[in-house]
């Protein structure tokens, strides 16, 4: 007897209904051209903001970390794995975001999943944008809070939701993504900040695609709309703009400090590695430098937008460089994924349950390591195939 059956039964239906994700290989490093099962392709798909996913400088930071303090950490932070490097990234952060304190974790979901149980509990309730990333909606299950979803960026409806269920918390938490990363559209964050404050919620952004991209120098979503001190958590990730991988928290010392303690993947799962952590130090440096990479990558993107609306593609309502073409069902958006492949574009189909049903999308990802020739090719690309398909 097969027990696991209904595991292959499942997989069928994803293959019938378009929804299963053929997960491509890329052989060599992260940049603007990519090999992917041995085809040179230009890359719109991948999060790689500001091109420090192969940056030189980042390398040799990595390299010299691997001599220093060799590959791993050895043990959990709380136990004998925090190393001299890894509160070196903190504070780093922490100056970088204009913040008091900062944690670095394994990821950003990992951040999700550590600090939204931790503050939040039996008794509470949680208001949490409709759209929000999987990450903040597992750390709310995580936790024994309530959780109440008001509709997307909407905040009157969340003003309404907060009156609605004030009298039965003891506590608040507001949370929401900065940029939602399918659409490309920000946070209405000082509102939000407004509503919280009017009646003693706490507030937590997750600014994953807004650090590196928002803000001077890329310090994210809170320094965009000059709100520093206002926020009192605010979850970034090493992964995207910053090129590498790891997580992290920050906000007022009390917060952080308190993670420390009681944070459960910083208490029960191993840290960053040195290699990570340098990186990670090296990409803040690079970018407290010179803000040259986040005004090539918002250039790339005004360029890329505006020329595919001139060819008449929908691209929703961003406001950032995730640039979704919008179109419609699943079948067609894979059909027109592979097709851009075929002509050497390697941009992924969004569909369900990533998006709502009958919303999916190729989702393009500009970066500064784009020169304004691949986004012409890239754009020829796309009207060549739309032209072949009908659209
Ligand atoms: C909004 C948001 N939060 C968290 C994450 C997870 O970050 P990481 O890849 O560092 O775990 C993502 C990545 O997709 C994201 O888009």
């Amino acid at each position: 007897m097969d027990k696991l059956e209904f595991l292959r039964r499942e997989l069928e239906s994803l293959h019938k209904e378009s929804l299963f994700n053929e997960i491509r290989t890329i052989e060599g490093p992260q940049g603007a051209w990519i090999v992917v099962n041995g085809k040179r392709v230009l890359n719109l798909c991948s999060n790689n903001y500001l091109g420090f996913a192969d940056h030189a400088e980042l390398k040799e930071a990595s390299k010299r970390a691997v001599d220093e303090y060799g590959v791993g950490p050895g043990a959990v932070r709380t136990i004998a794995g925090t190393q001299t490097i890894h509160l070196e990234l903190e504070r780093k952060l922490a100056a970088f975001k204009h913040a008091e304190a900062c944690i670095a974790l394994q990821g950003g979901f990992v951040a999700n999943l550590t600090v939204i149980p931790a503050v939040t509990g039996d008794g509470d309730i949680i208001f949490s944008d409709a759209l929000n990333h999987a990450s903040i909606i597992d750390g709310c299950r995580l936790s024994k809070a309530r959780v109440v979803r008001y509709a997307h960026n909407d905040v009157d409806d969340l003003r309404r939701k907060i009156t609605e269920n004030k009298d039965s918390a003891r506590r608040m938490l507001v949370v929401t993504d900065g940029v939602f990363s399918m659409d490309g559209d920000i946070a209405p964050l000082p509102e939000i900040v407004d509503v919280a404050d009017e009646y003693g919620a706490i507030v937590m952004v997750d600014d994953a695609h807004g650090e590196g991209v928002l803000g001077d120098s890329g310090r994210g979503i809170v320094n965009y709309f000059k709100l520093e001190g206002r926020v009192e958590i605010e979850v970034g990730t090493l992964s995207k703009a910053f090129g590498v991988m790891g997580g992290y928290i920050t906000g007022p010392e009390t917060l952080i400090d308190y993670l420390k303690q009681k944070g459960r993947p910083f208490l029960f799962s191993t840290g960053l590695t040195p290699a990570d952590t340098a990186a990670a130090i090296a990409a803040v440096d690079v970018l407290t430098k010179s803000d040259e990479l986040v005004r090539k990558l918002w250039d790339n993107a005004a360029y890329f937008q505006r020329r595919l609306k001139d060819q008449g593609f929908d691209i929703g309502h961003t406001e950032t460089p995730i640039t979704p073409v919008m179109l419609g069902e699943e079948k067609t958006a894979s059909t027109f994924s592979r097709k851009l492949f075929d002509k050497g574009i390697f941009a992924q189909s969004i569909s369900y349950p990533t998006v709502a049903r009958g919303k999916a999308r190729i989702r393009c990802m500009l970066s500064a390591a784009h020169e304004k020739e691949d986004l012409d090719f890239a754009v020829d690309a796309f009207t060549s195939v739309a032209r072949e398909l009908g659209i």
